[in-house]
């Protein structure tokens, strides 16, 4: 039966797929609007709201487990970080995991956060053979603990303009060599960082006005001293893209 509902869902057109996440935007976003940061991720997850087939304990959706899009990741984070001495990696916004788990032997030490408890309790358990230091942390407002490389992957996409500014305000206090990000974005042109409320959907599931973060772009204005892109890979209507910012 399972099988049977996966070959369905493959065939679905993208068209359907596109209203659906449109609806849930919405319905979601004006459901968390004014909530606190903490209580929204919480609410995702114990409703498994990026869980399509509602059976895992904890899952950060499709972005964290479609295999061609942590493939290209995993590929690319190993070509720059897997040759040499093995540098100190904070990983912010970890979720389940299930990227992270992948890329954990190329670093050194690996301090894994995210904004909701149960998830690294969770987590503590799970990955207790990967030796890593999994931590509750808000990257707006706490401290962000040191190292080399900053791993943040499809977390700001989330997160709305003011609350994203207070991470770049917060980076400011860091330093770290890289800061690799990772962020679904509308393919071709578009404009970037059009706010949006905190929680489940991102930018780029607005109809009328698709968009997505661009760090380097107002309101925020980061300025690394250096960026590439590491990698892309199409997702949906869009474009997960990895770039790598060099900080010193
Ligand atoms: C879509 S998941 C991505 C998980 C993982 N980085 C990946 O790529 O598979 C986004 C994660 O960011 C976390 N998060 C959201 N806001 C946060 C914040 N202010 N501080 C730390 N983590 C946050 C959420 O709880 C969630 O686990």
């Amino acid at each position: 039966m399972e099988i049977i509902i996966k070959m369905i869902k493959r065939f679905i057109p993208l068209q359907i797929l596109l209203i659906r996440r449109e609806y849930l935007n919405r319905k979601w976003e004006n459901y968390f609007k004014g909530k606190k940061i903490a209580t929204i991720f919480e609410e995702i997850y114990r409703n498994r709201l990026w869980d399509d087939e509602k059976k895992l304990e904890f899952s950060s959706g499709r972005g964290s487990h479609e295999e061609y899009v942590v493939d290209k990741y995993v590929e690319n984070i190993k070509k720059y970080f897997g040759k040499g001495p093995r540098l100190n990696a904070v990983d912010l916004g970890c979720g389940d995991f299930y990227v992270g788990k992948k890329i954990r032997p190329l670093f050194n030490n690996y301090i894994a956060c995210d904004i909701v408890g149960k998830i690294i309790e969770y987590n503590k358990i799970k990955f207790k053979d990967d030796n890593v230091d999994f931590r509750r942390l808000d990257l707006s407002e706490d401290e962000i603990p040191q190292g080399e490389v900053l791993l943040v992957r499809q977390v700001l996409q989330h997160l709305d303009n003011h609350t994203i500014l207070k991470f770049v305000e917060n980076l400011k206090r860091t330093s770290f060599k890289y800061l690799v990000l990772t962020e679904h974005i509308p393919k071709g042109e578009f404009i970037p960082n059009v706010d949006k409320t905190t929680g489940f959907g991102i930018r780029l599931g607005h109809k009328e006005e698709k968009s997505g973060v661009v760090l380097t772009k107002s309101p925020f204005n980061f300025r690394p001293k250096n960026e590439e892109i590491l990698c892309e890979a199409l997702q949906m209507d869009g474009l997960v893209r990895t770039i790598l910012y060099y900080l010193e």
